[in-house]
Parts: structure tokens; C-alpha cells; sequence
């Protein structure tokens, strides 16, 4: 180990990330605190929230969380504990809740947080049903799309800042929920993050989606807290119709796959220092024909496909990191810049919270 593989570098002169952020069981207790805690995530679309008591649960850093529609129209996110014992107010997504009941004890809240009733309480000395409320989380919604964060380091939309420009007028509102599809990965999660942030494998790993993309005007950006990847997509077999393909890594953890009519986006979950979950959810406008139907299975088809390529080559890549003979390799500047630009953002990370 050494002070030096965590000062910043320069994208010409950069070098991966050393092995030990990817294999030491410490690093993920540093990263819940001091990246997940701190960060915003996306919990659902709009659409899947849409009514008053309309509920979504979702994990922040271990954190249980509930985001609810209230009667008064306003979205609403919680700590999904129960103020009694540490019950689970809501254990799955819902529709039209009138309140929120523990499923410990059944005590009872409103859709604003507040506790209504607590069962057979009569007897507890200064308990006042009045004063106890649900500990609420931010949450903001941006595209249509539903965010929340326990203690956000930034606003929102600084988080986003820049990427307008290429999204122009897009807005998912409408789009609905098909389905939500978790892959769990023998990785740590950052090693599936900087194997999506690459083109540089596409050739050689993605033999069926090379053919789509072409991999010659494959552009990365990096900008603030985010990268774009994009590329014209024509190519033989291209089932997607003209368009642009823009894959967003937005920091720490979230992609955002936009194609003509569709929308994927993909949460990397940490589960332990070598173990990830990666939730697929795919989003489309409504009132499909059966054309448009035939080719999202097609397209669900595919992204398998290309999960599973990727997975086997993260699988492997974990297993090297852990062995304790890698010793980090120089990037490409032209193919690696935007993994460059996440590793920055994971050294300063570390060195804010004092890693040594
Ligand atoms: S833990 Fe919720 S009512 Fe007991
Ligand atoms: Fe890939």
C-alpha cells in the first residue's frame, strides 16, 4: 500500500485503480458512509408513483426506504423503519395505500409520515401518538424520473448539471414500468462500473453488439458528475430503427440507457467487497403495437446477452484483483477516459474520508 495510488492523476498519465479499493472488506464499510450515504439515487419512474398512496421500496447504503405519493399530491421519502421496533412499514411497491402500516405491531402513519395509531399503547407513561413521525429522506424528481437520498452531498441538480445538452426537451413522465430485472455479479461494484464505462472491451467481448455500434465514431465524454457514451447506431442487424444510442454514468452507480423509445437504466448495488447486484429496469412510452412489443422482447433478448458477457469478464477481473499479484496497468486515454474520470472521483472519495 501506499499514500501515492491515491493522489489525483492526469488522464495521459493515468493508471487503474490500485487491487485493494476492489478486494479489502474495509473499503465497503467507507464506501457506504462516504459515497452511498452521501449520494442520490433513482428509485423509480414517475409513472410508477403516479397516485396518492402509490408506494416504491428501495435500499440506500443498507438503508431501507419507502418513497409515497401523499393525498396532497406531494411526493414523500422515508426511512422504511418503523419508529416502534424497527418494523418495515411497506416490504414491496404498491398502489393506493391509505396509510402506512408496520407489519410488526401495526402501528399506523399517514401517508405524510406521522404516526395515527399505535395499538394498545394506553398504558405507556408520556407516549403522545402526535409527536412521533417516520424520519423523512430527499426526494426529487427530474425527467420523470423519482430520486432520493439520505444525506445528499450535493442538490440534484448539480449532480446532473450538463447533461441538458444533450438530452434537449427528453422526458419520461409518461413512460411506464415494464419490468425490473436484478443480475447479481461476483464483483465488487465498481469493477462492473469501469467495464461499463468503456467501449475498449466492445470489440472483443461484445461480438453480436459490436455490429450495431460503430465502434470507430464511439464518442466519451466526461463532464462533472457524469459520462456520456454515444454512437450513431447503424450497422447490419440493427433492430433499434436510425437514432442515437446516449449511455449516462451518472456518479456513483446509475446508468441511464436511452434509445429511440426506450428507456434502461441500470443501479450497481454493492452487496459485499466482492459481490454486486446490478437492477435492470425498462421503461417505454405507453400504447405499444404489437411491432413495438415484438422488438422490446427482442431488445430484453439482447441486453441478456450482452449482461452475460459482461458479467463472465467482470467475474474474472474480480478474481484477478483479489489474487495479490496485480499491479494496476497503465488506461488509454483515447478508450478509457470516462473510467478515468470515476476512478478520480473514487480517490477523492477515499481521501475525504481519511483512507490511507
Ligand atoms: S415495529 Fe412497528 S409496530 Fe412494532
Ligand atoms: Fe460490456
Amino acid at each position: 500500500m501506499s499514500v501515492s495510488d491515491l493522489a489525483a492523476q492526469t488522464l495521459a498519465a493515468s493508471t487503474a485503480l490500485a487491487a485493494r479499493f476492489y478486494s479489502s472488506a474495509d473499503i465497503a464499510a467507507i464506501e457506504r458512509e462516504q459515497v452511498f450515504a452521501r449520494s442520490w439515487q433513482l428509485i423509480a419512474g414517475a409513472s410508477q408513483l403516479s397516485g396518492a398512496g402509490d408506494h416504491v421500496v428501495a435500499d440506500i447504503a443498507d438503508t431501507p426506504i419507502l418513497i409515497v405519493r401523499g393525498n396532497d399530491g406531494v411526493l414523500r421519502g422515508f426511512i422504511n423503519v418503523c419508529r416502534h421496533r424497527a418494523g418495515p412499514l411497506a416490504t414491496c411497491n404498491g398502489r393506493g395505500a391509505k396509510a402506512l402500516r408496520c407489519r410488526y405491531h401495526g402501528w399506523t402513519y399517514g401517508l405524510d409520515g406521522a404516526l395515527k395509531a399505535a395499538t394498545e399503547m394506553q398504558d405507556a407513561a408520556d407516549f403522545e401518538v402526535g409527536s412521533i413521525r417516520l424520519t423523512p429522506i430527499a426526494v426529487e424528481t427530474w425527467r420523470g424520473l423519482v430520486f432520493a437520498a439520505l444525506d445528499p452531498a450535493m442538490p440534484l441538480s448539480e449532480l446532473l448539471a450538463g447533461t441538458e445538452k444533450h438530452l434537449g426537451d427528453r422526458d419520461f413522465s409518461h413512460y411506464h414500468f415494464e419490468k425490473k430485472v436484478p443480475y447479481p455479479v461476483a464483483c465488487n461494484w465498481k469493477v462492473y462500473a469501469d467495464n461499463y464505462l468503456e467501449g475498449y472491451h466492445v470489440p472483443h467481448v461484445h461480438p453480436a453488439l459490436n455490429k450495431l455500434l460503430d465502434y470507430r465514431s464511439y464518442v466519451t465524454e466526461t463532464e462533472g458528475w457524469h459520462s456520456l457514451q454515444y454512437s450513431p447506431m447503424e450497422g447490419e442487424g440493427n433492430f433499434y430503427g436510425n437514432g442515437v444510442a446516449l449511455y449516462f454514468y451518472i456518479w456513483p452507480n446509475l446508468m441511464l440507457n436511452i434509445l429511440p423509445d426506450r428507456l434502461q437504466t441500470n443501479r450497481i448495488i454493492p452487496i459485499a467487497i466482492d459481490q454486486c447486484r446490478v437492477d435492470f429496469d425498462f421503461f417505454y412510452p405507453p400504447g405499444a403495437s404489437p411491432e413495438a412489443i415484438a422488438l422490446r422482447e427482442q431488445d430484453q433478448r439482447f441486453s441478456d446477452e450482452v449482461q452475460a458477457e459482461d458479467a463472465e469478464i467482470c467475474t474474472r477481473v474480480q478474481q484477478a484483483l483479489t489474487c495479490g499479484r496485480y499491479v494496476p496497468g497503465r488506461l488509454n486515454p483515447k478508450r478509457e477516459n470516462a473510467l478515468f474520470h470515476f476512478h478520480e472521483q473514487v480517490r477523492a472519495a477515499y481521501r475525504a474520508a481519511g483512507v490511507r
